[in-house]
């Protein structure tokens, strides 16, 4: 009866142990487990007992023992369990943190198609200054001075010429033909180049227009360049840009350095050309200026019109871009509101 009282006040002790601590763990070790340990002694004790009770006797104890082995196995996984994610400062359950995603700007990614789709016929890409002289903005291609059509490019003047030398007057320029002029001059045909850039002209900011916007404008001199290679070469940007069922026609319009000249209208991809408040309800959407390269153009920069002739075309990157996004706010785009940058997330 003592044997059975004594396993069972060292069962409850197992039981009841706490071993929080790599001390404690020891110290339960020696103290159960131990060559002087308890369940040694219970042993010890069953030497004494009477054989017909050493089987049942015998049971218990390997019961204690197991207990006590368990007992001190878990406890040790736990403590170096702890031990590991304490020293490395490790949580490997944690949710990651996420990289926040910047994005293009919409005019950039326009930019950027409206390249790629004139790489792949074989148009290089030049740029030029934006702060300009009079001649590669205006006299160059055949703005007189004082001639009215120089009022629909009104800029901002920065330093007045002596009057005689159009290249001592400077200002920013309205549109990047300045650049094809000076293709023109340094380069010998065949020429086949876009300009994409930023311009400026004195216009009062709107929803509809504002003093600085970009444009990409294209140059294509060889000999025998006809107006059925301008009609083709739009078509065929206007499919890439706007989708295969794009259509595209012209009207006859003016501007100083092409004759003659056209402005170009697609479909309206929005409403299928079947007419919509975007389109006005015509079916048309107008995308770009464009014409044969005046001879006079040709001339005052250095390459002889009997021998080559061209055309030049000239687009808003912000009107594709409205028409691609339905951005009805030219606005917008300079503003910087992130709300309105993070809609580009995906579109690069
Ligand atoms: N430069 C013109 C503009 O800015 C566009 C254009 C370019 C028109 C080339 C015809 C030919 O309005």
């Amino acid at each position: 009866m003592e044997l059975k009282n004594k396993i069972a006040e060292i069962n409850d002790g197992i039981g009841s142990a706490t071993i929080a601590t790599k001390e404690e763990l020891e110290n339960y070790r020696i103290k159960y487990l131990g060559t002087k340990g308890a369940i040694k002694e219970l042993y010890e004790l069953l030497k004494s007992v009477p054989n017909e009770s050493k089987k049942e006797f015998g049971q218990l104890i390997n019961q204690v023992k197991n207990l006590a082995e368990e007992k001190f196995k878990s406890a040790s996984e736990n403590l170096s369990g702890t031990e590991q994610k304490e020293s490395s400062g490790l949580d490997l359950t944690r949710p990651g943190e996420s990289i926040e995603l910047g994005a293009r700007h919409p005019l950039s990614i326009v930019r950027n198609e409206i390249i790629e789709i004139f790489n792949r016929i074989g148009y290089s890409v030049s740029e030029g200054p934006e702060i300009e002289d009079d001649w590669h903005n205006f006299s160059a291609l055949n703005f007189p001075p004082d001639h009215p059509a120089r009022d629909m490019q009104d800029t901002f003047f920065i330093a007045k010429g002596d009057g005689k030398d159009p290249k001592t007057e400077i200002a920013l320029r309205t549109h990047t033909s300045s650049v094809q002029v000076r293709v023109m001059e340094t380069s010998k045909p065949p020429i086949r180049t876009i300009s994409p850039g930023r311009v400026y002209r004195n216009e009062a900011i709107s929803a509809r227009a504002h003093c600085f916007f970009h444009q990409v404008e294209g140059l294509y001199i060889d000999k025998d360049v006809s107006f059925a290679d301008l009609k083709q070469t739009l078509l065929y940007f206007a499919k890439e840009m706007f989708g295969e069922n794009a259509q595209i026609r012209m009207r006859p319009s003016y501007f100083p350095f092409t004759e003659p000249s056209a402005e170009v209208d697609v479909s309206c991809t929005l409403c299928d050309a079947k007419g919509c408040n975007v389109c006005k309800y015509t079916g048309w959407l107008e995308i770009l200026g464009c014409g044969m390269v005046d001879p006079d153009v040709l001339k005052a920069s250095g390459i002889d019109p009997q021998e080559y002739s061209g055309f030049a075309f000239g687009m808003g990157i912000e009107r594709i871009a409205q028409l691609k996004y339905r951005v009805t706010d030219l606005r917008l785009y300079s503003e910087n509101d992130i709300r309105f940058l993070e809609q580009f997330k995906s579109a690069f």
